[in-house]
């Protein structure tokens, strides 16, 4: 758990939904960055079980996917002993701030969210209210822990924002209550394409699994997911994310896997074609991916484990959330005994 001397460091808080498989994006998006900078700030990181069922999620599934989850996390590298690593649902505050959050916004702020609009698209059958105001409940998270930064992909950045309008509305109405959030976007891996559509964000709602390299794949599925990538027309590697997003999409993944710039891989691929390229990237990529997968196959046995570490991460979470949850709750004026 937290060490004493965390106190002074600047705090993190991010999150990610137990809704479906995760996949290479959730990791150059988010994940890598809460690794990094794990050392340096107080870490809390939150597996968002209430986010997951604005969408109709079967109850087993979930369950067993909130572990899968943790499990998940601890493979890639975050580490329990540095972090707070906990589920939403065993801290309420977050959805009790929400509540109070929800009066402090506008119906216009909520509809003009994209992913809302994008879910509303999929699931039109239901489009609840949860969904609606789903990026409130993602404010409170944010705001109860006085986070400073949050890493997150590119598609959050809307998100980000409204979190930072509610922390200054509120700060203003009543008086300096929360910390205003700055979000923390990687330069590369922030928008991970779908490798059967690359103008589409590589997604878990996806119905094409072929899109999607999930931290699970074996290295024979990761391979031929790679070889089988939809490229542009022209044969020349180079990175141009408007005429050839599938191939940018490739060499994006190329250098997470091997560190090497964009200059560097055209240098390295001038004069051969697609044919040589995607080859390589499938290898590295399902190099990239082979410990994490044997690490989460041994970890996620542990389900014991996995409970302790979840257990003392909520009890930890919800000593910050309490703390600010009171503070909201005296400036509102509830009555406190
Ligand atoms: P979620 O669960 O959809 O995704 C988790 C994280 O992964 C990033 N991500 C991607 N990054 C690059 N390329 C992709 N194709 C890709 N797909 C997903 C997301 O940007 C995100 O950082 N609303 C959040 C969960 C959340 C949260 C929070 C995050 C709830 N409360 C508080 C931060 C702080 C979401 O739906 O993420």
């Amino acid at each position: 758990m937290q060490e004493n001397n965390t106190e002074l460091k600047p705090i993190i808080l991010s999150g990610i939904q137990p809704s479906g498989q995760i996949h290479i994006g959730h990791l150059t998006g988010a994940i890598r960055n809460w690794v990094d900078l794990q050392d340096k700030y107080k870490c809390y990181y939150t597996i968002v079980d209430l986010h997951a069922i604005t969408v109709r999620q079967e109850p087993a599934e979930l369950r067993r996917r909130t572990l899968d989850l943790a499990a998940m996390f601890i493979a890639c590298g975050v580490d329990p002993d540095k972090c707070t690593l906990f589920i939403q649902s065993h801290v309420p505050e977050h959805a009790q701030l929400a509540w109070v959050l929800n009066t402090f916004t506008g119906m216009g702020e909520c509809s003009r969210m994209t992913q809302f609009k994008d879910k509303s698209e999929q699931h039109e059958d239901n489009i609840n209210v949860g969904l609606f105001t789903y990026p409130v409940l993602m404010a409170s998270d944010i705001l109860l822990y006085q986070a400073d930064l949050v890493p997150v992909g590119e598609d959050q950045k809307q998100h980000l924002e409204l979190s930072r309008n509610l922390a200054h509305r509120f700060n203003h109405y009543y008086s300096d209550t929360f910390k205003v959030p700055n979000p923390f976007i990687p330069q590369v891996g922030a928008r991970i394409m779908s490798l059967q559509e690359p103008t589409k964000k590589m997604s878990k709602s996806d119905e094409n699994e072929k899109g999607s390299i999930f931290l699970t794949d074996s290295t024979e599925q990761i391979i031929s997911k790679v070889k089988r990538a939809v490229t542009d027309s022209g044969s020349e590697v180079r990175y141009d994310i408007v005429n050839k997003p599938g191939i940018a999409n490739l060499m994006s993944l190329y250098q997470i896997a091997t560190g090497f710039s964009y200059k560097q891989i055209e240098s390295d691929f001038d004069g051969l074609g697609y044919g040589e390229f995607k080859p390589k990237v499938a290898k590295a990529v399902a190099d990239y991916i082979a410990p994490i997968r044997e690490s989460y196959l041994s970890l996620r046995k542990d389900e014991t484990k996995l409970k302790e570490i979840l257990t003392k991460g909520a009890e930890n979470a919800r000593k910050q959330a309490f703390k600010t949850l009171r503070k909201v709750y005296k400036k509102i004026g509830f009555v406190q005994f």
